[in-house]
């Protein structure tokens, strides 16, 4: 959450973080800010709300200088308003931050006893007022900065700014992502590849604990004890980190759009001469493990939902499986067979890498299920599996969950055939259903327009329910989820057997039940319980394949997907979640890329 850069041009900067803002906004867009040095002075413009707010007062209100510091903000501590929007700034100094000042109460406690006051309720400030301490007591720009940062509890990514200090940021990596980019006679910094991806393509991420003075003539990077040190310098994919709608009215639109391509590219990825053609790391170990830990968040925990049956069918391996922020305060036993998967977007969602570490002394293996390899979580796994989804902007996860289910399926058929729980032929059989799941997804991708007509009614709803059985369960929470998040309808989710231990007391004739029922072993059951809801006048849509519509009888509303096997219908079933989603949220012209309260990448816990 919250996206921080800093520029030491050759030119005016402000226009520079702007842009480089507007590609960190799906960070979180409570509140934006930027501050810069000009002629030696320091000053700074804020804007509640999103990055378009701020680029209008600076229009009327310009920002000069050649060196400066932005920040776009989900906010933790005290609401959205200018007073606790970033740069914060206290006396001679600026700071942007991402993250969380634990011990910033008995900070503040303790300056404000030295006559500190303070103008905001967040926690950053403690942060600036401290090192502005430090410069009253005389220390350098780099004493006061290295000074601060000592007393620090929490996790966090943060740049100062000191006035009369025109070539000069100090940066600092705690817990939250931090990349330094390196031009011709320019520096920049971001938290993520993607903020700079207009100014360079060499970047240097750095490492845990790591802080780093930039002047115009490159980075001087010191580890958490202070000792010089160096980082790889990477080149990446300027193309691939570049964003744009590519034509489609929202990111999410065109991140569903490119479900079928992205699926097959990185299925070719994966494609070599390993067994039945598919080329995974060596030295990922199922033969041994006794149990599999799963861990991950939101969607993510969706997509290891529906592999937790995989591994059980496939490869008769024992799935343990948690929400990352429950799974660190239960007392997992965890043992030296387990291989644990990590399964996140952006590679960042603080909850999953701090399971990651509380795992990774006590498993065999940590391996990653990431969407950027070069995330804190991949750069702490034994083993990373991209899932080649390319920049995910919007805020609802869509492309990212379809790619994440290929790639653990792909684990899963491993597994069965490491665990000689599946022959040859059984393995190469699903693999090849597996290589079809692209043109399924788009079949399911051309039923948009009556999925728009159906939504009509749903836009109406107050609240929806979505039932599943088996692998359609995940799917169920996963249409609430997306709808919840950006339609703000109320929405929940069953396995379908449950809804008469309870839930069905819901069912009224104003409730949408939609049911995902492909025709499988399940089917006969799922409908079951579809008519318990009719038999209640619940408003059913029935979501199946064509075999499964037949067999259901007259329902209210049905919706007709291709017929699939079963081990890419969870993929083919995600996409009529996803477009319920989009099209109710436009019928009532919600904010579908920027929802409300939410940011793209959960960086506190
Ligand atoms: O980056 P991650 O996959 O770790 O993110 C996990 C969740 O925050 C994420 O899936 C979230 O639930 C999405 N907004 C859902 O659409």
């Amino acid at each position: 959450m919250c996206g921080i850069v800093g520029v030491l041009g050759r030119h005016e900067v402000s226009p520079i973080i702007l842009d480089a803002l507007k590609r960190l906004e799906y960070r979180g867009y409570d509140s934006a800010g930027i501050a810069t040095i000009h002629m030696g002075a320091l000053d700074r413009r804020r804007a509640v709300g999103k990055l378009i707010n701020l680029s209008d007062l600076m229009v009327h209100e310009p920002l000069r200088g050649r060196s400066g510091i932005g920040h776009t903000r989900w906010a933790t501590h005290g609401g959205p308003s200018v007073a606790n929007a970033h740069p914060h700034r206290a006396g001679r100094v600026a700071v942007v931050h991402n993250g969380i000042i634990e011990n910033f109460r008995a900070l503040r406690a303790e300056l404000a006893e030295k006559g500190a006051s303070f103008t905001s309720e967040t926690d950053t400030e403690t942060i600036v007022q401290l090192a502005s301490h430090y410069l009253d007591e005389g220390l350098t720009p780099v004493q006061a900065a290295r000074a601060t940062l000592k007393r620090l509890d929490g996790a966090f990514a943060l740049a100062f700014l000191f006035e009369g200090e025109e070539d000069l940021i100090i940066c600092a990596r705690r817990g939250s992502p931090l990349c330094i980019g390196h031009g011709e006679g320019e520096m920049y910094l971001g938290s993520d590849a993607i903020a700079l991806s207009e100014m360079t393509n060499r970047i240097t991420y750095l490492e845990e604990g790591d802080w780093a003075i930039l002047t115009r003539n490159g980075v001087q990077i010191f580890d958490a004890e202070d000792h010089q040190t160096a980082r790889p310098l990477t080149q990446i994919n300027a193309a691939q980190a570049r964003v744009d709608k590519s034509g489609h009215r929202h990111f999410m639109a065109k991140e569903m759009a490119e479900q079928p391509a992205i699926l097959q590219s990185a299925m070719a990825s994966y494609s070599g001469v390993g067994e039945g053609g598919i080329d995974l790391p060596e030295g990922l170990d199922f033969a041994r493990a006794d149990r599999l830990i799963m861990v991950a968040c939101g969607t993510a925990y969706y997509a290891c939902q529906v592999a937790k049956y995989w591994f059980e069918q496939f490869a008769g391996l024992p799935v343990e499986l948690d929400i990352a922020s429950e799974f660190r305060y239960r007392a997992p036993v965890l043992g030296p067979e387990n291989v644990a998967i990590f399964v996140s977007q952006s590679g960042e969602t603080a909850d999953t890498l701090a399971a990651l570490r509380h795992v990774k002394p006590h498993v065999a293996q940590v391996v990653s299920v990431v969407n950027v390899p070069t995330s804190s979580i991949a750069r702490e796994s034994d083993m990373v599996l991209p899932i080649h989804a390319g920049p995910e902007i919007g805020v609802a996860s869509t492309k990212a969950f379809t790619a994440q289910l290929q790639v653990l399926a792909l684990l899963a058929l491993r597994a069965g055939r490491a665990r000689g729980k599946l022959t040859p032929e059984e393995y190469a059989a699903r693999l090849d259903e597996l290589r079809a799941a692209p043109g399924f997804i788009a079949q399911a991708l051309d039923r948009e327009d009556e999925i728009r007509r159906l939504t009509e009614i749903l836009a109406k709803a107050r609240d929806v329910l979505f039932l599943g059985r088996g692998v359609m369960f995940p799917l169920a929470l996963e249409g609430a989820l997306k709808l919840k998040e950006i339609s703000y309808i109320h929405a929940e989710a069953y396995a379908a057997g449950e809804l008469k231990h309870g839930p069905i007391a819901l069912i009224d004739k104003d409730l949408p039940v939609i049911v995902l029922a492909p025709h499988d072993a399940l089917f006969e059951k799922t409908v079951s319980n579809m008519q318990e809801v009719m038999a209640r006048q619940g408003k059913v849509l029935l979501i199946s394949d064509a075999k499964g519509l037949r067999e259901a009888g007259e329902v209210p509303y049905s919706l007709q997907m291709p017929t699939v096997p079963d081990i890419i219908a969870p993929m083919v079933y995600a996409v009529p979640a996803q477009l319920i989603a989009y099209h109710t949220a436009l019928h009532r012209g919600t904010d579908v890329d920027q929802p409300r309260n939410l940011a793209k990448s959960v960086t506190v816990e």
